[in-house]
């Protein structure tokens, strides 16, 4: 008799279809990037901003709950993981390792960046699921006050507008743009 593993491992999955169905397999890659995201900021922090670690490990604690949230609705629904799950992970822990090198203003402009993006993507996706999946909609609205708050917290404490901050909002807004955009294509 197979194991619980090896189970889940030959359980059959298909492909997101709907839109509700893709804008959960992108939330939970996203909450992927974001995991990893302040997971290396609170490891480069250590070095560079060793009073933002508390704050880094709750929001990595939040975030790994709201990956689970959507985890749970693509097992749930037999549903494959977005393509660019893993590469969403690499991609946020390079991110989140340099911009904590680099000190506390720019890790609060990747925070405020990403974060941003993701309020506007929940928002819209809030508007469009109340009436098309219940389901969804439930799993999309439990998220949305810590990201606000993330949100909030990160844009109170982006305090000296430099050009590196620029920079950093601008880049972070893209690439998480483009995971969004790749996910729902
Ligand atoms: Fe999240
Ligand atoms: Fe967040």
């Amino acid at each position: 008799m197979p194991n619980e593993k090896q189970a889940n491992m030959t359980k059959k999955t298909r492909k997101a279809q709907t839109i509700s169905e893709k804008m959960i397999k992108v939330d939970h890659t996203g909450e992927n990037g974001a995991v990893n995201i302040y997971r290396a900021q609170y490891l480069a922090a250590s070095l560079r901003a060793p009073q933002l670690k508390p704050q880094l490990r709750h929001f990595q604690q939040h975030e790994e709950e709201h990956r689970e949230i959507f985890r749970q609705y693509l097992d749930k629904n037999g549903l494959r993981r977005c393509m660019s799950y893993h590469l969403s992970g690499i991609g946020g822990f390079a991110l989140g390792f340099t911009t904590g090198l680099i000190g506390p203003n720019a890790i609060a402009a990747t925070t405020y960046a990403v974060e941003n993006v993701v309020l506007e993507h929940l928002e819209h996706q809030i508007e469009f699921l109340k009436d098309d999946n219940t389901e969804a909609f439930t799993a999309v609205s439990m998220i949305y006050e810590d990201e606000k708050s993330h949100h909030d917290t990160a844009k109170a404490q982006l305090s000296q507008q430099t050009w590196m901050a620029r920079i950093i909002v601008k880049l972070v807004k893209l690439s998480t743009e483009a995971v969004i955009a790749f996910g729902m294509r």
